[in-house]
């Protein structure tokens, strides 16, 4: 942990302030340590440079497995591909310029694919995540200078009020139990005019429902047992890249088809293993940026990949803050008015330009 990220966290169950307590450092790295509470005494460890909000990773804990046995694969620093820095823009629409000296959420950092990217490219990111995918990061990114890794619940954040320039979170909020309150909640981290992007399934077709009747099974089994399943995708890819046949495996049993071996195997595992896999579709998801208080909201290609700007702050109204340096009038009337009636949910716009 940085000195630095004391200016933006603060305590997730009152907002108060908190007071850092240092055992033992590496360089600007603070390793072992505490962060108390001012005002209701709550202490939250620091461990293995991490501060740490939650202490286990509860319906998710498949994900800590999985970052840390994958750790590498999805990093483009690793691979020596651009995947993760295309599919980062290809969701967010964002580039280097909008990240440079841009303080960013991270919400869900998994093993840090983005987070690494938006590091290069200048921003100061931050990055959360419920379970130990979060030491996966760390040992991939954290000793970064502009990298931040916390542990910590999207359902209670440990920032102060409108903290971000920049939130996104991708492929998280579906695997949350519920998809919408994660949405709010990552949304209202982000201060008037930042911006906020999602990656989330959708359930458009039958493809979107193709893993489900496995998954009733998959997800009661010990993980173990589906991460050896799941390395049959490794041989099996070369049996569904036959005409005819490829196609009818795939609707039976879906494995992922990515061409490096290691990518294929997480992806697999990662399908049929997560206890929540909510999917949705584009009206839906717009209407959650409307309402709180996001405008020249821009839909990419699928699943559902959509962004806003935020304009005025809706949740502070709800919960009567009135916050008044943020109102709604902000809102440009032809913005205000965009409804999505009978909009059979096609994307607007495609990611690649
Ligand atoms: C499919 S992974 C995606 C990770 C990363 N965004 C990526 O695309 O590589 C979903 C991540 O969300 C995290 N997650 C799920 N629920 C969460 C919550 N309530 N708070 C923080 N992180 C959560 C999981 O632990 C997991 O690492
Ligand atoms: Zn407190």
């Amino acid at each position: 942990m940085k000195s630095s990220a004391m200016r933006f966290l603060v305590c997730p169950a009152c907002k108060s302030d908190l007071e850092v307590d240092v055992c033992s450092r590496r360089g600007q790295e603070i390793i072992e340590g505490s962060l108390t509470c001012a005002a209701c005494s709550v202490k939250y460890p620091i461990l293995g440079g991490v501060p740490r909000f939650v202490s286990a990773g509860s319906y998710a804990s498949s994900f800590g497995f999985e970052w840390n046995r994958f750790r590498t694969v999805q990093l483009d620093s690793f691979n020596g591909t651009k995947e993760s820095e295309r599919m980062l823009e290809e969701t967010t629409g964002w580039k280097e310029e909008d990240f440079k000296g841009r303080l960013v959420l991270d919400a869900g950092v998994g093993a840090g694919r983005f987070a690494e990217v938006v590091a290069g490219k200048g921003g100061e990111v931050v990055g959360i995540d419920l379970t130990d995918a979060i030491d996966a990061a760390y040992a991939n990114i954290g000793d970064r200078d502009n990298v931040h890794l916390i542990q910590a619940d999207i359902f209670a954040m440990p920032f102060r009020k409108h903290a971000f320039d920049l939130a996104y979170s991708i492929g998280v909020l579906h695997h949350t139990p519920d998809t919408r309150a994660a949405f709010d909640r990552v949304a209202d981290t982000v201060k008037k005019d930042g911006a906020f992007a999602v990656y989330l399934y959708h359930r458009y077709g039958p493809d979107a429902h193709s893993t489900d009747i496995i998954r009733t099974l998959t997800t009661h089994l010990p993980l173990r047992i589906v991460f050896a399943l799941s390395v049959l995708a490794v041989p099996l890819y070369y049996l569904y890249k036959i005409p005819f046949l490829g196609p009818v495996l795939e609707m039976l049993l879906p494995i992922s088809l990515h061409p490096n071996w290691r990518w294929r195997w997480l992806d697999t595992f990662d399908w049929y293993t997560p206890k929540y896999q909510w999917k949705f579709l584009y009206p839906e998801v717009f209407r959650w940026f409307r309402e709180n208080g996001f405008v020249d909201v821009e839909v990419f290609d699928e699943p559902i990949r959509m962004r806003g700007s935020r304009r005025f702050n809706h949740l502070a109204d709800r919960y009567g803050e009135r916050d008044r340096d943020v109102v709604q009038e902000d809102i440009a009337p032809e913005a205000a008015d965009t409804g999505l009636g009978g909009w059979n949910g096609s994307p607007l716009t495609p990611a690649r330009a």
